[in-house]
């Protein structure tokens, strides 16, 4: 199959262009390396360093016509679209609506959408979160994701498009970025193996559902040939809170100091965890690595690179 991945040099893209790739489809990458890296890409693809909002993105799409767009290039950062939200509507609606005009005028059948199952919920009542749930979201990042799944109903239901929009929980593994604000799992391992102080936010009670980057790669792999077009969730129904993650970071790193703790951020949902269930029944996916065997994987990662 040819395969566009935009935000393949990124985390969670370019795990999903390797699994396309050494499954032997044909896989370009789009990605103006805002965040992502040129060591992420996987041998043997093609890659254009565009930004998505452009014009050249748009040409390289009509000249691959690919079968399938996985679209994971965004502005994934919660807090920056707090500070600017018209930033983050222009390159996650704006660029993403630019892909799939030129995604239609390629023929191509079938957009897979990496959304968020930790923001298009706002914060819900209803734990694990089951996607009948209402969609009212709490910051302009959820916003921006919601209104990219509305686009594609729309693709869907008037220009023949299949979809499948990925609401991702929390999603972590080897090549996250540590620096950033996100990746509370990519910051506490590379911080506890360098011994640097660690930082919990408010009382650390607060919860996230954590789901292993191979997982969600299986989930992407299973999308390619899915009858099924809407939003699904892709994560473990599990909670848990940052103070455990940080205990559990810290035993399988061997280290027994304590975290500081600081004022909490506000703008951040309480508790978060996805049901996933009707991942199961239409993409036959369900989550099977355990979070001390991804945690091991995401801090060997780490310790191979310091
Ligand atoms: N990491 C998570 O827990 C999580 C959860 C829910 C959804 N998502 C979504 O998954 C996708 C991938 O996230 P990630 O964690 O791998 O982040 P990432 O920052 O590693 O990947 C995003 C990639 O997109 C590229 N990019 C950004 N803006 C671009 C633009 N205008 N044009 C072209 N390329 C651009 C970046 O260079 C980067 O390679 C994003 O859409 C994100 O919103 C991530």
């Amino acid at each position: 199959m040819r395969i566009i991945v935009t935000g393949g040099a990124g985390f969670i893209g370019s795990h999903i262009a390797d699994a396309y790739a050494e499954a032997g489809h044909d896989v370009t990458i789009l990605d103006d390396l805002s965040s992502g890296k040129l060591e992420n890409l996987p041998a043997g693809t093609r890659f254009e360093r565009v930004d998505v909002r452009s014009e050249e993105a748009a040409r390289v799409i009509k000249e691959v016509r690919p079968e399938v767009i996985s679209h994971h290039a965004a502005q994934m950062n919660v807090r920056v679209s707090v500070d600017d939200p018209r930033l983050d509507a222009d390159i996650n609606v704006l660029g993403f609506l630019n892909v799939l005009e030129a995604a239609h005028a390629a023929g191509t059948k079938r957009v897979l959408f990496a959304s968020s199952g930790g923001t298009v919920y706002g914060e819900p009542e209803q734990l694990p979160c089951p996607e009948s749930y209402p969609t009212h979201p709490v910051c302009p990042y959820g916003v921006s994701k919601l209104a990219g799944e509305h686009y594609l109903y729309y693709y869907a239901a008037v220009r023949g498009m299949r979809y499948v929009a990925l609401r991702y929980a929390n999603v972590y593994g080897p090549r996250q970025d540590p620096h950033g604000e996100a990746g509370v799992i990519a910051i506490f391992a590379q911080r506890l193996l360098r011994d640097e102080p660690v930082t919990i936010f408010g009382d650390g009670k607060q919860t996230r559902d954590y789901v292993f980057v191979r997982d969600v790669v299986r989930a992407n792999v299973a999308c390619l040939d899915a009858e099924f077009t809407g939003g699904v969730n892709i994560g473990t129904g599990q909670e848990t809170d940052v103070v455990e993650l940080f205990e559990r970071i810290n035993a399988l790193v061997g280290r027994s100091g304590a975290a500081q703790h600081a004022a909490a951020r506000d703008g951040e949902v309480r508790r978060s965890a996805l049901r996933v269930s009707l991942a199961e029944s239409v993409l036959g996916w369900k989550p099977s690595v355990s979070l001390d065997d991804g945690l091991a994987a995401t801090i060997d990662f780490f310790r191979s690179r310091s």
